[in-house]
């Protein structure tokens, strides 16, 4: 295994950089203590020469495996398609790296498990999934709050994850490879209900959908609308949205209720604290969309997964939830196709 000194900062290599790669690089180059990209492998050369030329990356590599067998990387992020991220992170821990890859950890249970188990024989390297939502400053409070009882026992969590119409339809070509709206949207809302509930297991899901402006999206038996139920052992249950045709922005909305009380984190997709009164009314700016929501939480993200690798603070984020998100995550894509509820058991 490749290891920085500890004086030394950590040297990452990145595997794409498209619509979040591009943003993962600018913090690892520019925006992280500790660590410097020296590396970024992408088949597109434009990709290639945007790690050279906006984030001053020498090393550029078009084939991963090729970057992999760099021995002055210590770790990989990566940023790459769904279908990838299972045997890219397994490739990376056999090659020495401590490995960043983005959620969800794979399409399938079975890919997860081989990461885990992968993971288990390399105890000394970092894998991290890029579940955003831990690091995200409210969400972490609200969390706080929760573990300190001030809203008694949480039991139900309503959750929403709602990005702008796209009419350009990227994610109607990115449907080939995401596993769909329930696997690459929901799942943020999956892992996010479980990390505020105590890490539940579980037990029935139930979804449906609705394509409202997408039509295209149902040759990859997708919608652009997703409506989940998870009932969790000990009677705890999640109501999830999902939705890629928001009219006005991003809007990501949780309520958490307890029986003391209930939180509520990012009413209303309000971009800043500014209220405008005049004759057309009230309001405020809306985010635009999800990076512009998350930004400060990728950004504290990485410098998690830097700070793990450094050996300076542990992961609370274990591979175990990716692979859960992930169970539930099918569960519900199973669901909406046959229109039955999924026992998970
Ligand atoms: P994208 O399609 O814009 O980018 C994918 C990148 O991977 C491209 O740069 C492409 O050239 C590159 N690539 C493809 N094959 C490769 C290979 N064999 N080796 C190296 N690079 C390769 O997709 P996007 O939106 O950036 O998503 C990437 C990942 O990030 C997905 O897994 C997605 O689920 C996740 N994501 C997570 C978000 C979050 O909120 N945490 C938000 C957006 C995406």
């Amino acid at each position: 295994m490749s290891t920085a000194h500890p004086s030394q900062p950590l040297r990452v290599g990145i595997a794409g950089l498209g619509r979040l790669g591009a943003r993962h690089a600018q913090a690892l180059a520019y925006g992280t203590r500790h660590c410097t990209l020296v590396a970024a492998c992408s088949p597109v050369a434009a990709e290639r020469a945007y790690a050279a030329e906006q984030c001053g990356v020498t090393k550029l590599y078009e084939q991963y495996e090729d970057m992999l067998a760099d021995p002055e990387i210590d770790a990989v992020a990566l940023v790459t398609p769904t279908s990838l991220h299972a045997n890219q992170t397994i490739a990376a821990l056999r090659a020495g790296k401590h490995v960043f890859v983005e959620k969800p950890l794979a399409l399938n249970v079975e890919d997860c498990e081989a990461v885990l188990k992968v993971a288990k024989e390399h105890p000394k390297q970092i894998a991290m999934v890029g579940f955003v939502r831990r690091f995200d400053p409210h969400y972490v409070a609200a969390q706080q709050s929760i573990a300190n009882g001030e809203i008694g026992r949480p039991f139900i969590i309503n959750s929403q994850t709602c990005d702008m119409n796209d009419p350009d339809g990227f994610f109607v070509r990115f449907s080939a490879t995401s596993g769909g709206i329930f696997m690459d949207v929901s799942i943020h809302d999956v892992d996010l209900a479980r990390w505020m509930l105590g890490k539940p297991r579980a037990l029935r899901v139930f979804a449906s959908g609705t394509t409202a402006l997408h039509p295209a999206l149902a040759e990859f038996g997708d919608v652009d609308n997703g409506l989940s139920m998870i009932e969790f052992e000990g009677g705890a249950r999640a109501v999830l949205y999902a939705s890629r045709t928001a009219a006005h922005g991003h809007e990501t909305t949780t309520e958490i209720i307890g029986t003391a009380g209930k939180l509520q984190v990012g009413l209303h997709a309000a971009r800043d604290r500014i209220v405008r009164s005049d004759v057309q009314g009230v309001r405020h700016a809306v985010l635009k969309d999800f990076y512009e929501r998350f930004e400060a939480a990728f950004q504290a993200e990485i410098a998690a997964f830097v700070a793990a690798c450094r050996g300076e603070k542990p992961l609370t984020l274990e591979l175990e939830d990716a692979l859960e998100a992930t169970r539930i995550g099918l569960a519900l894509t199973q669901s909406y196709r046959t229109g039955q509820p999924v026992e998970l058991g």
